[in-house]
């Protein structure tokens, strides 16, 4: 049975940061729904123009769509036996046909760590962002600086910060979070797979309280 892990929590608390820490270590693919979104616009496919009314507004993107696109990169070769995923399933629906995805392909969400991080770090941390353009490398100003600024320290391209990162829509993203995501924490502590992470600890912290639950739920 192949292993899924979920990384659930609010933007901002750390889950694309965390992700490259993880699959590095477990040498499991990572798979950022909003990674994907913004790569799609990059490239200006419809997907990524149709995602982008949403996105830079602080609105989640429609189910169906995303179902498909993540359902899409689940069929790839490399996922066969797991993946980590980042930002989905963020919907009742989308968890429910995350299930339905993985039962295809005789795999299961086996650990769901929460990064619990409150909402005045949240917006402290989105606004002070820059994202890497070639492949979306995180550096923060104040917190994990780029070693020049305004350059990726892993492969030198223009740091940018996101439209959504502007402090109103940051609020609006949370107000979102709230209403839409956060009842998926129950939802899997109800299948026993949850497990809270402080996100407020140094990263290196962090990256290691989450293998240890990770490491406790079976995926290596
Ligand atoms: P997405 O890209 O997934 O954004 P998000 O969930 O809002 O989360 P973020 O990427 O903003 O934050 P993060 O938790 O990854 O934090 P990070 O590691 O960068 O989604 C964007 C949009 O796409 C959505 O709003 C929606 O429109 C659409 N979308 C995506 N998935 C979808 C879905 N499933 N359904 C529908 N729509 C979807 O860290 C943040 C900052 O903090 C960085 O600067 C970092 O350096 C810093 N930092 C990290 N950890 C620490 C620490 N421990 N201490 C200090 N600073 C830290
Ligand atoms: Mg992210």
């Amino acid at each position: 049975m192949a292993s899924f892990i979920v990384l659930l929590g609010p933007p901002g608390a750390g889950k694309g940061t965390q992700a490259e820490a993880i699959t590095t270590e477990l040498h499991l693919p990572h798979i950022s729904s909003g990674d994907i979104f913004r790569e799609n616009l990059k490239n200006q496919t419809e997907l990524g123009k149709l995602a982008a009314g949403f996105i830079n507004k602080g609105e989640l993107v429609p189910d169906d769509v995303t179902i498909a696109m993540v359902q899409e990169r689940l069929s790839q070769p490399d996922c066969q036996t797991g993946a980590l995923l980042d930002g989905f399933p963020r919907t009742p629906a989308q968890a429910e046909a995350l299930t339905s995805i993985l039962s295809g392909i005789q795999g299961q969400v086996k650990s769901v760590p929460y990064i619990s991080v409150p909402e005045n770090v949240l917006i402290d941390r989105l606004t002070g962002r820059w994202t890497c353009r070639n492949a979306g490398h995180i550096f923060h100003e104040k917190y994990n600086p780029s070693q020049v600024p305004g350059k990726c320290d892993f492969d030198g391209s223009e740091l940018y910060q996101r439209e959504d990162d502007k402090s109103e829509t940051v609020k609006h993203r949370i107000r979102v979070y709230l209403k839409q995501t956060q009842p998926l924490i129950e939802y899997y502590r109800q299948k026993s797979v949850l497990a809270e992470v402080d996100g407020t600890k140094s990263i290196k912290q962090v990256t290691d309280d989450l293998l240890a639950v990770i490491k406790r739920n079976g995926n290596e």
